[in-house]
């Protein structure tokens, strides 16, 4: 091409050439050093409710720093008191996430970020890690029954005697700067390897450029709290990027019997069981929940499939129904629970009533409650075999619910004579109630209710809302002939059966659940999405599932929730009948007004099933309640920044002053070729022999 091009456009374009190549070599040579990519799909993410900003971001175009990986306290000491390189991003295991130590690196002014890297092999136990959780000392406290209280017995429980003694708050903190989890082994490898060869002081010194450095984006769109945020994404330049949006999933349920609406439904016939769907932790994309939710889940489940097979004498010998529900966001105020409460005080749960509609289903509001049974952590029982049931003071110190509850306990007691591998403990009465969805509804009405826990007082669970609360922290060994722990769910799913099944018809039948389909859950939900189970009956969702834990974190406005619609379909295949009907009825338009609805588990393929279970809105009253006073403390106000995308690089940074040349010397070079263009411009005629061009210049 070159050799075509003859004269002073061939000069400018030589000159024009060569300071680019100079350039392109600078920036090859910064490049070059550039280490790899790690993983950085788990940034702690910023969120806010009606008075708060919590969480992480980074600056706009992320943060970086030297990388110091600690390996014990003293390192800390290094990096504030001699480290001369800041700032400096800290990498470290789970053992140092501590609120004292985050506390300690934002007001050095010495940190610009944190990894918490993870090695496939940590295993809290034997790295005597003896707790961490980042929820608070009292969960859900706040929007709980008690908080109103004018018993300070009641209101000021928690505080005396915190549930969640290994709670630090740390989720609830605004931090300044970006926080990573990794668990992905190359890239812990990574940041090990490139510490150990270039920044691993000697001696107590520190090493010179070039240093190995860190880069965390994780930009957060938000600011300030729900209500700024939400004004901001409604009036907000065109950008589809939200800067916050409402926390916001789907509430699972459905009845043993259909709710037909030309059928009434008797006031005080609907019994209740209920678990938590969701969980959470300070990091995106990993929710494991394993006690604190996957136990009740599973649980549920599986009682619900052993009493659906008795369903025929059920529906004969009784006039109750029995509900079955997973509340979602509860974490966050209990969102899925106060959602319910307030469609049913509304007349619209489960949905409104359409007009054109055949068969629509019925409605259920408060006094159709009869019991209400919930699931909170059961998990940690199983050493001891001791289940603890809660009862709430407040509405007991009415007779006839407290006449009610005691007939409740009296039927789990007897229920548990038939299973001996069980004790059912009630909790002093005196005691309020856990952190539990019931609250809700109590908040409302006095309704008889338990809830069934594997604590009396505090916890067991040391790892509450982390990411260390999976499959290893209740001890699940999944199809090995050695686990225990699905037998324990398996026998707590028989318990709850038994004792349904006696609340509904008054007869005593001992009833038993399925132990293989027990372990199928727990092995879907805490070690692989794309198990069998899901696989054959999850509906067309089922294909978005990762081999990986269920993540249980409650989404937001078109969010990630698939794997609500597979929980939907697994209930709705637990609960449902196999019909003969082809692919054409198999589905029906107004799927969510009808009494009923058919399906496929396999998407367009399997047999048809009909089912009761359905999915409505979790996503709290408060963004619906026009004017809705945002510092109320009445209903959740958590919301969810938006962010781009979040990424984290690893590279050699060379010394300050060798960056300053490469770059320097790339002005230099090109504002040497533009003075040199201009000169032989300016001078054409001369050096080429050629008429200045006509073009004024
Ligand atoms: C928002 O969260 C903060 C921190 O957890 C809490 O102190 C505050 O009471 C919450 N505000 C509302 C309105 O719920
Ligand atoms: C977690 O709580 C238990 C029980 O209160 C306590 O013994 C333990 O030291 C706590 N662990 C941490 C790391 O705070
Ligand atoms: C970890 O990251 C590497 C490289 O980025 C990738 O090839 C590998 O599949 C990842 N491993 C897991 C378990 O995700
Ligand atoms: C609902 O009840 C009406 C009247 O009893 C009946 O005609 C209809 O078939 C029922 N629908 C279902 C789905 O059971
Ligand atoms: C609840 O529903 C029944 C009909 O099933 C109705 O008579 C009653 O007024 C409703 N109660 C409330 C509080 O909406
Ligand atoms: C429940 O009953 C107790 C005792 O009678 C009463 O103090 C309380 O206000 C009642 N709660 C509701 C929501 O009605
Ligand atoms: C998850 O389960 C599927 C189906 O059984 C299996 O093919 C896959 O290998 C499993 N993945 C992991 C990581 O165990
Ligand atoms: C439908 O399911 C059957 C077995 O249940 C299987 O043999 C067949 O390949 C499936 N067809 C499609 C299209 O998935």
């Amino acid at each position: 091409m070159a050799s075509q091009v003859t004269g002073k456009p061939a000069t400018l374009l030589r000159v024009l050439a060569l300071s680019a190549a100079f350039l392109l070599a600078a920036g090859e040579r910064v490049k070059n050093k550039i280490y790899d990519e790690i993983q950085g799909d788990m940034p702690c993410f910023k969120r806010f409710n009606g008075t708060h900003e919590i969480g992480c971001t980074s600056k706009f175009f992320g943060n970086t720093g030297v990388l110091h990986v600690i390996e014990e306290k003293a390192d800390f000491d290094w990096v504030y008191e001699h480290g001369p390189h800041q700032p400096y991003v800290l990498a470290f295991t789970p053992l140092f996430l501590t609120e004292a130590v985050l506390e300690r690196a934002r007001d050095s002014g010495k940190v610009s970020g944190v990894v918490v890297v993870v090695p496939e092999d940590f295993d809290p136990e034997t790295q005597l890690l003896d707790g961490f959780s980042g929820e608070t000392e009292c969960p859900d406290d706040y929007l709980g029954l008690y908080s109103a209280s004018s018993n300070p017995n009641y209101s000021g429980y928690c505080r005396r005697k915190p549930w969640n003694p290994n709670g630090t708050s740390m989720l609830y903190t605004s931090w300044e700067f970006p926080i990573f989890l990794i668990t992905n082994q190359t890239s812990v490898d990574n940041i090990h390897s490139c510490f150990e060869k270039f920044n691993k002081p000697v001696n107590g010194m520190p090493r010179d450029w070039p240093l190995c450095s860190m880069e965390l984006k994780s930009n957060m769109f938000g600011t300030t709290n729900s209500e700024v945020c939400m004004r901001r994404a409604s009036i907000g330049p065109l950008s589809t990027d939200n800067f916050c949006d409402p926390l916001y999933d789907y509430n699972i349920w459905g009845t043993l019997k259909p709710m037909n609406m030309s059928e009434e439904i008797p006031e005080k016939s609907v019994i209740i069981v209920a678990a938590r769907m969701d969980a959470a932790t300070m990091f995106d994309n990993i929710s494991p929940g394993a006690n604190s939710a996957v136990s009740g889940i599973v649980t549920l489940m599986s009682a619900a499939a052993a009493i659906f097979k008795h369903k025929e004498e059920i529906i004969n010998t009784s006039n109750k129904n029995i509900l079955f529900i997973l509340f979602q966001g509860e974490t966050w105020g209990y969102i899925g629970s106060s959602r319910v409460v307030w469609d049913m005080e509304q007349g619209q749960f489960p949905y409104k009533v359409k007009d054109d509609v055949k068969d629509q289903i019925a409605q259920i509001n408060l006094t159709h409650i009869d019991y209400f049974i919930e699931l909170e952590q059961v998990g940690q029982a199983m050493t001891s075999s001791q289940l603890y049931l809660h009862t709430d003071p407040i509405s007991n110190s009415n007779s006839e619910v407290k006449e009610e509850t005691d007939n409740l306990l009296e039927i789990f007691e007897n229920a548990s004579d038939l299973f001996d591998k069980l004790n059912l403990i009630p909790v002093k009465e005196e005691v309020p109630l856990p952190p539990s969805s019931i609250q809700s509804f109590l908040k409302r009405v006095n309704i008889s209710g338990v809830v069934i826990t594997d604590h009396e007082g505090e916890f067991k669970n040391p790892y509450y809302e982390s990411f260390l609360d999976n499959y290893r922290n209740v001890k699940y060994e999944a199809y090995s002939d050695a686990d225990l722990y699905h037998k324990h769910i398996t026998n707590i799913a028989s318990l709850l059966a038994t004792a349904i099944y006696k609340l509904a018809t008054n007869t005593t039948k001992k009833i038993e659940a399925d132990p293989e389909l027990t372990n199928e859950l727990l092995y879907c939900y805490m070690k692989n999405m794309t198990c069998n189970l899901v696989q054959e009956n999850g509906g067309d969702m089922a294909k978005y599932m990762e081999s990986k834990p269920a993540k249980l974190y409650v989404s937001v406005e078109n969010g990630e929730r698939e794997r609500s619609y597979v929980t939907m379909y697994l209930m709705a295949w637990l609960l449902g009948d196999e019909v003969k009907r082809d692919q054409q009825d198999c589905k029906i338009e107004s799927i969510y007004n009808m009494s009923q609805f058919y399906y496929y588990p396999r998407a367009g393929n399997g047999t048809c099933v009909q089912s009761t279970v359905r999915m409505t809105d979790a996503m709290s009253p408060a963004f619906l309640i026009d004017d809705y006073d945002w510092k109320s403390g009445e209903y959740s106000t958590w919301t969810e920044s938006g962010w781009k995308l979040t990424k984290v690089m690893i590279f050699l940074r060379p010394s300050v002053l060798e960056e300053v040349a490469v770059v320097c010397g790339g002005v230099v070079s090109l504002v040497l070729s533009v003075i040199v263009v201009h000169f032989m411009n300016s001078r054409a005629d001369l050096l080429f022999g050629l008429s200045t061009p006509p073009a004024a210049c």
